[in-house]
């Protein structure tokens, strides 16, 4: 018998699964809310359609790269549906390397896209394998690189993010607090002017309480850098003059891990890695490191043009545990916060900030309390390899069991697992069914 929350989390994909005009399939985050494909959340999504339906995500695979990849190998975070908002205020159009016939965002999310390919490759019927990695290889190694040519600023293989939602983590309070600090070069009536129109003009709070949304700062501080990045037509060069610029511990580990994904799948299909990605990818690995603090036994992001830490601790901090190569003082470091009680041990799953540190009660977007499907994936996936499936499977056992309670809500709280955002999230329906299947369900 097929598990309840099986049944109803694959219902939750097939209602929002859409088709695009050059008849590719793919699934939203939310068919009421989030209607255009995300890239992380698409590559949860490819994960949890290979189990079941192999030609379902390679297909979805394939509309990622088809319809949104731009000419200078950036996989952009959204690929826009049929918002006329959306569309004029990325102006993606601005920039001779975006997609001529799809409107796109300017700016990418973290690269789990490997891991969802190599997943997918491993479902399809032999013959159909090595054609299929043969064209996830050319497009995702096209992807990595753009990584290391356009923002990589100081050359040191930890590339930068010029924009809150490109972590995926958009109110995360880590960068909240560098936005609020950050010399934005412009007047501070005209931030405060952004601030009152962005107050009035934004559109999640109509949707969803203030209590569950970024807050107003950081959207303004976020309609900021998009506004900022627009200006430059997406042009590399300028956008390295931009004043925001983060090495995103997050982003980092999670290119490292998919770099070293991406070199088994080549081999796999008999495809060469170029040396220039090679390498990059060694310095990605080893420059981690420098993002380690040794006494608080946390790996924090820092600003990339000051070289100074982003001091808030945040679930980002975790992150480089999904690397698998850190080393193993520093990785039983990050374990010990994950089973301690004051910091990220609470009662289920890991909260998005150490206990100890919260200033605010209730959960909040990327904020506090929370449990979201993307960060549960990546860390319980790293417990597992590195053979700590007793941690992992409590982590999946708490993320089931709000999901059996609640439906496929966009995100929990690690308190008492209630539930937040939007009902029919498809990035914690799949994670559901990633869990179900490796938990035997
Ligand atoms: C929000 C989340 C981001 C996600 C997107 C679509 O912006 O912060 O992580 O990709 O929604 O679900």
């Amino acid at each position: 018998m097929i598990h309840p929350v099986v049944n109803r989390c694959r219902q939750t994909l097939e209602r929002n699964t859409r088709t695009s005009s050059s008849g590719h399939t793919y699934t939203v985050p939310d068919r009421d809310y989030y209607n255009h494909q995300w890239l992380w959340d698409s590559a949860l999504a490819i994960e949890a359609w290979a189990d079941f339906d192999p030609h379902r995500a390679a297909d979805e695979f394939v509309s990622l790269v088809e319809r949104g990849q731009w000419q200078n190998g950036m996989i952009p975070n959204m690929i826009i549906t049929d918002s006329r908002r959306e569309k004029v205020f990325w102006n993606s159009h601005a920039s001779p390397a975006a997609p001529l016939n799809y409107a796109t965002s300017g700016i990418s999310q973290p690269p789990l896209l490997a891991e969802a390919a190599w997943t997918t490759a491993k479902h399809l019927p032999v013959d159909e394998r090595r054609p299929f990695l043969h064209y996830a290889v050319e497009h995702l190694a096209q992807y990595h690189e753009w990584w290391y040519q356009e923002r990589d600023f100081v050359n040191d293989g930890l590339v930068s993010v010029v924009h809150p939602y490109e972590t995926g983590m958009d109110n995360n309070p880590a960068l909240a607090e560098y936005m609020r600090c950050l010399d934005w070069r412009v007047p501070r009536l005209a931030i405060a002017a952004l601030r009152r129109v962005t107050s009035i003009m934004r559109e999640d709070t109509k949707h969803f309480p203030l209590s569950e949304r970024a807050d107003l700062d950081s959207t303004t501080y976020a309609t900021l850098a998009t506004l900022q990045l627009r200006r430059t037509r997406y042009d590399a060069a300028r956008i390295a003059e931009l004043p925001f610029q983060v090495q995103s511990v997050h982003t980092n580990s999670i290119l490292a891990r998919n770099n070293d994904i991406l070199a088994e799948m080549a081999a796999e299909s008999g495809d060469t890695v170029s040396d220039f990605l090679t390498e990059k990818s060694a310095q990605t690995h080893a420059n981690i490191e420098q993002l380690w603090d040794e006494k608080q036994q946390l790996y924090f992001s820092r600003d990339t043009r000051t070289g100074k830490p982003l001091g808030v601790p945040t679930i980002a901090s975790l992150m480089p545990l999904y690397t698998g190569s850190i080393p193993h003082h520093h990785a039983s470091g990050l374990v010990r916060h994950i089973q301690n009680s004051e910091s990220f041990g609470a009662p289920y799953g890991i909260p998005g900030q150490p206990i100890s540190t919260l200033k605010r009660r209730n959960p909040g977007y990327w904020d506090g309390q929370t449990m979201w499907p993307f960060t549960t994936h990546l860390l319980t996936d790293a417990l597992i390899r590195s053979g700590r499936d007793h941690i992992a499977a409590a982590l999946d056992h708490s993320f089931l069991s709000a999901v059996g309670n609640h439906g496929a809500s966009e995100y929990f709280s690690t308190e008492n697992k209630s539930a937040y955002g939007t009902a029919n999230f498809s990035p914690t329906a799949s994670l559901a069914l990633i869990i179900a299947k490796r938990r035997g369900l």
